[in-house]
């Protein structure tokens, strides 16, 4: 079983990245100590190196992974997006919020969006991959799955939404679900089964 510390502090993420993993014989761990770096960058890209550079500082493996993500609505001209986590206070506040924003809005247009930055033991990037989940805000909430947006977030491709879908189903059609199987892809044919900590 290959290791990787993640980069986060969100046990739903790190669930969801280990179900996706498991078939690839890679587990994440998650990474020890204080873990809390500031996302000062403009891009998901950039806020995604900034965690997975704060993980390998903390130490604790060979490989240093870490997302961010968020969710860009049209009729927001993409906010909340790298925002999506500080929106508002809570996530009930966070969904009111965007409902309450949206509530005459025709363009109900959005995508959640996940990039994922890999670092090796020095530090130095090894590989970034991009995954983007396209759908609708729902007028009202529905479902009990997932975290975060996902009671307000209809996909396009099953018009159901994402927390009314099993875990599976969510990391087969997910902005994370998308970026972490490229990644995976990447890691086991640079890797193979040869490295382990
Ligand atoms: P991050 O942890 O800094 O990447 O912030 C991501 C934020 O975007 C989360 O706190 C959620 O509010 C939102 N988000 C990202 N991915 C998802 C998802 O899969 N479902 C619902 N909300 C998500």
């Amino acid at each position: 079983m290959l290791k990787i510390v993640l980069g986060t502090q969100n046990p739903h993420k790190i669930h969801e990245m280990n179900l996706i993993a498991k078939p690839f014989n890679i587990e994440f761990v998650m990474t020890q100590g204080d873990f809390n770096p500031e996302e000062t960058g403009d891009t998901f890209e950039q806020n995604a190196y900034i965690k997975a550079e704060a993980a390998y500082k903390l130490g604790g493996g060979e490989l240093f992974l870490a997302d961010d993500s968020g969710l860009c609505v049209d009729f927001l001209d993409g906010a909340p997006g790298i925002k999506s986590a500080r929106y508002a206070d809570t996530t009930e506040h966070r969904i009111e919020k965007l409902l309450e924003t949206m509530k005459d809005a025709k363009n109900r247009n959005a995508h959640f969006e996940c990039h994922l930055v890999l670092l090796d033991k020095e530090g130095g990037v090894l590989h970034k991959t991009k995954g983007v989940c396209r759908g609708k805000i729902a007028f009202e909430k529905k479902g009990e799955g997932g975290f975060g947006y996902d009671p307000v977030f209809i996909l396009d491709k099953l018009n159901k939404t994402m927390a009314e879908l099993s875990e599976d189903e969510k990391n087969l059609h997910s902005h994370r679900g998308k970026a972490l199987v490229d990644m995976l892809i990447w890691i086991k044919y640079k890797y193979g089964t040869s490295l382990s900590i």
